[in-house]
C-alpha cells in the first residue's frame, strides 16, 4: 500500500455509514409504528456454541436494541433436537407479537438446515432463506431479500455503481450470499459469473471483473493479480487470525488497484445486520396492514 491516506479513503466503501444512515430511518419509523401500538420483534435462534455466530447473533440484537426493535433472543445447546427446534418455530410462527423469525447458520449437524428453513412462515422469514421467498427473487418480488446480497446492492446504490451491462464475478456460491447475489445482480442486468472451489483459473476469471464479490471465507485469498484496474471489490469474508479479523481479500496489496473497495470489518456486515431489521420493520408494516407514507421508504430498489 502505498497510495496516500486520503486517496486510499475515497475508495472505501463504508458499510458502518450506511448502515447507520439505515438504522436511523429504521428507528423513525418504529416510532410511529409504536404510536399506532406495533413494536416490530425479531426472534433469534442459535443452537449450539458456533463463535463466529454468538458474534453475530450478539450484533444482531444489539442492532435491535438500538432501532427500538423488540429482540427475544433463544438460545438452545448443541444438542437441541430437530424435534424441538421445529415445534419452536411453530410456536413463533403462531404468536402474533413475533414478525421476524432468524434461525442462526449454521446448525449442528444432527439437524437438517432445509427442513428448518422451510418450517420458517415465508411471511416471518426476515432471513429470507424460505424456498417460497428464494424463488421469488427471479421475479424481483419476494418480500425478504437474503440480508448479506440485499446489503451488498444497497452499497452499490449509495455509492453510484452501475450493475448493468458490468461484469460481476461472484466467488462462492453459498445459498446465504453467492446464488441469491447472483440472481439479484442478474436482475440488475450484469454479467454474472459464479465461481466455485472448482472452478479453474479463478484468478483470470476474477481479474476481467468490473464489480468482484469475494465470500469464501478464506483470509487474503484475493491478492492484487485477482484485481483488475478500476475494480470495485466487496469482501463478504470475515476470517479471525492469531485474534484480528481479516477478510477474504488482501486490502494493503489491492487497494491501489481498485476505485472502491470494502473494507473487513466495517464494510458488508454492518449492512447485512441493518437490512436484517429493515426487513423486521416491513415485516411489522406488511402484518399490520396499515398503510402510510412509512410503507414507501421500504421499496427494495432505489
Ligand atoms: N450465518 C451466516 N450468515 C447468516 C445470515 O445472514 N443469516 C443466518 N440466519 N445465519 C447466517
Amino acid at each position: 500500500m502505498n497510495g496516500n491516506n486520503s486517496d486510499i479513503k475515497k475508495k472505501i466503501i463504508d458499510g458502518k455509514l450506511i448502515a447507520s444512515e439505515i438504522e436511523l430511518s429504521i428507528s423513525e419509523k418504529i416510532v410511529e409504528l409504536k404510536k399506532q401500538g406495533i413494536v416490530p420483534s425479531i426472534a433469534v435462534i442459535l443452537v449450539g456454541e458456533n463463535p463466529a455466530s454468538v458474534v453475530y447473533v450478539r450484533n444482531k440484537e444489539r442492532a435491535a436494541q438500538r432501532c427500538g426493535i423488540l429482540s427475544k433472543k433463544e438460545i438452545y445447546p448443541a444438542s437441541f433436537s430437530e424435534k424441538s427446534l421445529l415445534n419452536k418455530i411453530e410456536e413463533l410462527n403462531n404468536d402474533p407479537l413475533i414478525h421476524g423469525i432468524l434461525v442462526q447458520l449454521p446448525l449442528p449437524q444432527h439437524i437438517n438446515e432445509k427442513k428448518i428453513m422451510e418450517a420458517i412462515s415465508p411471511d416471518k422469514d426476515v432471513d429470507g432463506f424460505h424456498p417460497l421467498n428464494v424463488g421469488k427473487i427471479f421475479t424481483e418480488n419476494s418480500p425478504f431479500y437474503p440480508c448479506t446480497p440485499y446489503g451488498i446492492t444497497k452499497m452499490l446504490d449509495y455509492y453510484d455503481i452501475p450493475v448493468k451491462g458490468k461484469n460481476c464475478v461472484i466467488i462462492g456460491q453459498s445459498n446465504i450470499v453467492g446464488k441469491p447475489l447472483a440472481i439479484m445482480l442478474m436482475n440488475r442486468l450484469a454479467t454474472v459469473a459464479s465461481l466455485n472451489i472448482f472452478t479453474k483459473d479463478v484468478k483470470s476469471i476474477a481479474s476481467k471483473a468490473d464489480i468482484l464479490i469475494s465470500a469464501t471465507g478464506k483470509a487474503h485469498l484475493i491478492g492484487e493479480e485477482y484485481v483488475k484496474d478500476g475494480a470495485v471489490v466487496i469482501d463478504v469474508g470475515i476470517s479471525n487470525i492469531d485474534g484480528k479479523i481479516c477478510g477474504d481479500v488482501n486490502f494493503e496489496k489491492v487497494v491501489n488497484k481498485v476505485s472502491k473497495i470494502t473494507p473487513v470489518p466495517g464494510g458488508v456486515g454492518p449492512l447485512t445486520v441493518a437490512v436484517l431489521m429493515e426487513n423486521t420493520v416491513k415485516s411489522a408494516i406488511i402484518k399490520s396492514g396499515i398503510n402510510t407514507s412509512i410503507k414507501n421508504v421500504l421499496n427494495n430498489k432505489k
